[in-house]
C-alpha cells in the first residue's frame, strides 16, 4: 500500500502541485483572490498534522534535492533570512542549521502549518503573511527561499536587498513543460540574474537581484 502511495505522490501528485504553483505565479502575479486564501486554509488545516509523514516522509530525500542544490550553488553569506510558504518550518530548520547566526524569519497564509512549525523550532520567527503581500520593508533580506509553492516574484524580490538572492525549488519542476517553464523564466528575468539547475526530478532557480 505504501509503494502505491508513494507512487501516486512521485509520479502523478507531485508534478501537478508544481505545474499549478508555476500557472498560479503567471496567472496571479499581483496576488491570488479570496476564495484561495481560504480554501488554502481549509486544505492545509486538515493537512498540517500529517504533512511532515505523509508528503515529506512519504517522498524521502528526493523531496529536497533541488533545493540542497541550489543551497549550494548560493553566494551570499546571509545574515537576514526570509523563508516564504514555510509549511511546517522544513526550509527555516535546514537554513538554521546552514546559517546559525542568521536572523531567520518564515511566513505562511495557513496557521495551522506556522502552529506546527513554531512547535517543532521556537528560535525561529514564524509569522502568518501572505507572499504578495509581505510585511516587511523593502530590502530587508539578504537571502529569500521558497520550496513547493506558488513565487510572486515582484514582492519577494521587494524585500530583498540589492546584491541578495532569492532560492527557489520545487521538488518535481523538472517534470514541467519546457515551454511553460521558459514563460516562467522570462518572467524571473525581470528581477535580477538567474541560474537554473535540475536535479533528478527537481528544479531550483537562484535569482541575484540587481545592484
Ligand atoms: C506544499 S507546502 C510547502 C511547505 C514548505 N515550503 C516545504 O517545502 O515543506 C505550501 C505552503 O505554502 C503556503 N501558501 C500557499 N499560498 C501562500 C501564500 N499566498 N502566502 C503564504 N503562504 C502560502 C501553504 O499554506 C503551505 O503551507
Amino acid at each position: 500500500m505504501k509503494v502505491i502511495r508513494r507512487w501516486l505522490q512521485q509520479s502523478i501528485i507531485s508534478p501537478l502541485v508544481d505545474l499549478s504553483y508555476i500557472v498560479m505565479s503567471l496567472l496571479f502575479a499581483r496576488g491570488f483572490p479570496r476564495w484561495y486564501e481560504r480554501l488554502n486554509a481549509w486544505h492545509y488545516r486538515r493537512q498540517a498534522q500529517h504533512y511532515d509523514q505523509s508528503v515529506i516522509g512519504l517522498e524521502g530525500a528526493r523531496y529536497a534535492q533541488a533545493l540542497e542544490a541550489g543551497l549550494q550553488a548560493l553566494a551570499v553569506q546571509p545574515t537576514r533570512i526570509l523563508d516564504v510558504n514555510t509549511g511546517t518550518g522544513f526550509v527555516a530548520q535546514r537554513l538554521l542549521v546552514l546559517f546559525p547566526n542568521a536572523k531567520i524569519v518564515a511566513t505562511d497564509l495557513s496557521e495551522a502549518m506556522l502552529t506546527h512549525a513554531q512547535h517543532r523550532s521556537p528560535t525561529i520567527e514564524f509569522v502568518r503573511a501572505d507572499t504578495a503581500r509581505l510585511p516587511f520593508a523593502d530590502e530587508s533580506f539578504d537571502l529569500v527561499t521558497l520550496h513547493n509553492g506558488p513565487p510572486h516574484l515582484a514582492e519577494m524580490a521587494r524585500v530583498l536587498r540589492p546584491g541578495g538572492q532569492m532560492l527557489i525549488a520545487f521538488t518535481s519542476g523538472a517534470r514541467l513543460p519546457r515551454l511553460l517553464l521558459r514563460r516562467w523564466l522570462t518572467h524571473a528575468q525581470r528581477f535580477g540574474q538567474l541560474e537554473v539547475g535540475e536535479s533528478g526530478d527537481g528544479l531550483w532557480l537562484l535569482l541575484t537581484k540587481d545592484s
